[in-house]
């Protein structure tokens, strides 16, 4: 028998902290050994010339998540996952949504339901608490961080979603007693409102409108607020794709005082502006999102963010609907008004090349920023042991990558559910052209070689110390 099942040979190993040349040994679905002239092995894959990096983890992804009456997310579990496979992944953290008045168990019946057996990566999920009732706080939350789902989002805006600064308070004291770590959509439901029906009424309708009716101020205050919350109670939480630098202000000063706030931020807040979508009509609903993308000052404070470690975080917060369909972004009620078109945009695939291209290609951050940006990170701060990192004992999730590749982004090469990516045209320099889940190969040679029953969900340990016994 041999020692190893795979060894990837001659490869460029990068970290979060290290970049050096070495051969990495893979049994039984594991790193098992690092080292030179590993050969003993029934295949042996040569990555001369290429980057041998852990495969990307995507903690911010929305998933067939209902999203209104007659509105349709254009991936399931398959699509999605095979779509970040190809884009270097290896694990996805999609939302399980909590309808008003359900039980928290129930909804992730249904969830597991649809990803079971239809997953070619890894995943867990967040909770998103849109209904903190006594039981779901009392009861269904503690128990739930108990058995692994020890993450959740809430939301201070969106109709059916924003919590009351009550609310916010009462979930975030739960969230310390039991050990889960809070993301926080960060937006001023009310004075979104009040400026989108101020839009509204003077005929201000089309898409370009929606980043008019929440501009960074409305971002800026419930982030500071959601960090003064965080503040009262004591308990770390995420602010999650921050979009401008007057938001990134208000977690370093955070910082600064000693709070533990993580901070993410996302490709559409590098490479688009609020300006894509002027001239474009009904077309720029492909670029509706909340936050919405700023201007290029905003793009330029967001790289520091990243290069400061401001931000520890890259996500694709991909929310994909279809441009050219009534169930997607052109509901009947979207051409009225932007208010009704749905939010979010398509990035799983895009989200490794872009950050490496524009990113390290381009000199903004190192080889060993990315990893940790975009892998690492993830696994520490949610919990995921094993994963995240080329080091012996752990998953044998990898990437290779060919650092020189080039290629232009568009629609016909992706394998998303979506009808349009917004960064069509995008030059990239820089690659994945093998994705390995748990020593098995998922995409190679541009192909499709895994199986959507392999990918397994992951139960997850706690991101923090809880605070009772
Ligand atoms: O516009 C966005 N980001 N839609 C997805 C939902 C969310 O708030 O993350
Ligand atoms: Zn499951
Ligand atoms: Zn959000
Ligand atoms: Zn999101």
């Amino acid at each position: 028998m041999a020692a190893f099942d795979t060894v990837i040979r001659r490869g460029t190993i990068a970290t979060a902290s290290e970049t050096y040349k070495a051969d990495v040994g893979i049994r039984d679905g594991r790193i098992v050994s690092i080292g030179e002239a590993l050969t003993d092995a029934d295949e042996v894959v040569d990555a001369a010339g290429m980057l041998v990096l852990p495969g990307g983890i995507d903690s911010h992804v929305h998933i067939s998540q209902p999203s209104g009456p007659g509105i349709v997310m254009a991936d399931d579990f398959a699509s999605a996952t095979r779509a970040a496979a190809f884009g270097g992944n290896t694990f996805v953290m999609p939302y399980c949504l909590q309808a008003k008045g359900q039980p928290l168990r129930e909804a992730l019946k249904d969830y597991h339901a649809l990803a079971d057996q239809n997953c070619h990566i890894d995943h867990s999920f967040h909770l998103i608490i849109a209904d903190p009732t006594e039981s779901v706080l009392g009861q269904e939350l503690p128990a739930l961080v108990a058995d692994g789902y020890t993450s959740l989002k809430i939301f201070m805006t969106y109709a059916d979603l924003a919590l009351s600064d009550f609310q916010i308070l009462e979930v975030l004291a739960v969230a310390r007693e039991s050990g889960a770590l809070v993301q926080i959509h960060a937006e001023n439901y009310d004075a979104i409102r009040f400026l989108a029906d101020r839009l509204e009424r003077a005929g201000n309708t089309g898409p370009y409108f929606h980043g008019k009716s929440r501009p960074i101020v409305v971002e800026r205050e419930a982030t500071s607020r959601a960090i003064s919350l965080a503040e009262l109670i004591d308990v770390p939480i995420v602010i999650v794709h921050v979009s401008n630098r007057e938001a990134m202000d208000e977690i370093r000063r955070a910082r600064m005082r000693g709070l533990t706030i993580h901070g993410e931020t996302c490709p559409q807040y590098l490479v688009l502006t609020e300006d894509d979508l002027k001239d474009l009509g009904m077309e720029g609903a492909k670029y509706v999102c909340s936050p919405p993308p700023r201007d290029k000052a905003s793009q330029q404070a967001c790289w520091e963010g990243l290069q400061q470690g401001i931000f520890s975080l890259f996500s694709s917060d991909h929310c994909p609907f279809r441009y050219d369909d009534e169930a997607g972004k052109l509901t009947p009620n979207a051409r009225s008004s932007f208010r009704w078109i749905p939010n979010g945009i398509p990035g799983i695939e895009t989200r490794l090349p872009i950050l490496f291209s524009e990113g390290v290609s381009k000199g903004r951050i190192s080889l060993n920023q990315f990893v940790a940006l975009t892998a690492t990170n993830h696994a520490k701060t949610y919990g995921l042991a094993r994963k995240g990192s080329i080091a012996v004992g752990y998953d044998a999730d990898i990437a290779i990558w060919d650092p020189g590749r080039t290629a232009t982004l568009s629609q016909k090469d992706l394998h998303h559910g979506a009808d349009y990516t917004p960064y069509e045209g995008l030059e990239i320099t820089g690659w994945p052209i093998a994705t390995m889940l748990r020593g098995r190969f998922v995409v190679r040679e541009g192909k499709l070689v895994g199986d959507k029953s392999y990918g397994r969900y992951l139960s997850r340990g706690k991101p923090f110390k809880p605070s009772a016994p």
